[in-house]
């Protein structure tokens, strides 16, 4: 079977080519700053998280441009019938040009990782869902509405868990100190090799598939961890990044300077070794 090649990315999207962005836990502390600056480039943001008065009002917040209007949709995107649901709605506001899957949770206990043998089945099965499953639902129901002219694309959000892995030893000098479960550091590393495998599948529909691997991120995720020396020691930039440094490589990421960029993982960590 032949497939048409992909057609040149338009440099600046004019408005009767108006695209929705989807941005999963776009009521987060990194998902908020990403839909201000999908809103920023033009984009109708729809806003989806199961915090629905943040979502709203998230939505009501941003800058309109153009005919693009923003809107919060608000449900467990755990459920695949939701994931149809936000799809559809996005999808009948104009094409999907992005999806950002954000969504995600890094359970802890009083600031400091659970142990594995202490994560009972219940938390287990629920950072799957939130981490795993839900970005494959969104991905899975909403490509359908995206356009195959190489303007669309996909970024999930990763982390350098997916291959660092969590939690080394509170006084280890050695090697990472990420406080967290197991069961993040497995699912975002599935993650990311869900996303190579999609981008593989989306290649000849010109849809690129990438992700973005941070390291610490100043949010509520990490609100109660102390950003303390041992924490810093294994970060060559000695902080936290802003959630806005994480949204510009997303805006990377989507625009037309990265049209050749798809099945990767973007690292933005201050410069943290991972291997
Ligand atoms: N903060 C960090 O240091 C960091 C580092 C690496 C990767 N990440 C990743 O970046 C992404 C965003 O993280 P953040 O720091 O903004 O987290 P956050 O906790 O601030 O935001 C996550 C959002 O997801 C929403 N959410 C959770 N479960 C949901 C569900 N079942 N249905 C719908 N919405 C749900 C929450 O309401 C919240 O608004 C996550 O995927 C996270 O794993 C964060």
């Amino acid at each position: 079977m032949t497939t048409s090649p992909a057609q040149p990315f338009p440099e600046n999207r004019p408005d009767h080519e108006l695209r929705t962005a989807i941005v999963s836990g776009g009521a987060g502390g990194i998902g908020s700053v990403i839909c201000r600056r999908m809103a920023d480039e033009g984009y109708a943001v729809v806003v989806a998280d199961s915090n629905s008065e943040a979502a709203e009002s998230l939505a009501n917040s941003l800058p309109t441009t153009g005919e693009a209007t923003h809107h919060g949709f608000s449900g467990d995107l755990t459920e695949s019938s939701v994931n149809r649901e936000l799809a559809e709605f996005a999808g009948n506001l104009a094409p999907i040009g992005l999806i950002v899957n954000a969504v995600g949770i890094s359970p802890k206990k009083n600031g400091e990782k659970i142990r594995f043998f202490d994560l009972d089945d219940d938390l287990w099965n629920t950072v799957l869902a939130v981490n795993l499953s839900a970005p494959f639902y969104l991905m899975r129901e909403a490509y359908r509405f995206m356009p195959t002219d190489g303007t669309a694309s996909i970024i999930n959000l990763l982390s350098i868990t997916a291959r660092t892995g969590t939690g080394a030893p509170h006084d280890s000098h050695f090697g990472p100190f990420i406080p967290s479960t197991v069961a993040y550091g497995a699912t975002k590393a599935a993650l990311h090799n869900l996303t190579v495998s999609i981008a593989h599948e989306l290649a000849d529909s010109h849809i690129r598939v990438n992700g973005v691997a941070p390291g610490y991120v100043r949010t509520p995720m990490m609100g109660s961890v102390p950003a303390d020396e041992r924490l810093l020691s294994s970060v060559p930039m000695n902080r936290f990044a802003e959630p806005e440094e994480v949204a510009d490589s997303i805006a990377f990421l989507a625009g037309s300077r990265a049209s050749y960029i798809t099945g990767t993982s973007l690292d933005v960590n201050g410069g943290w070794a991972t291997c």
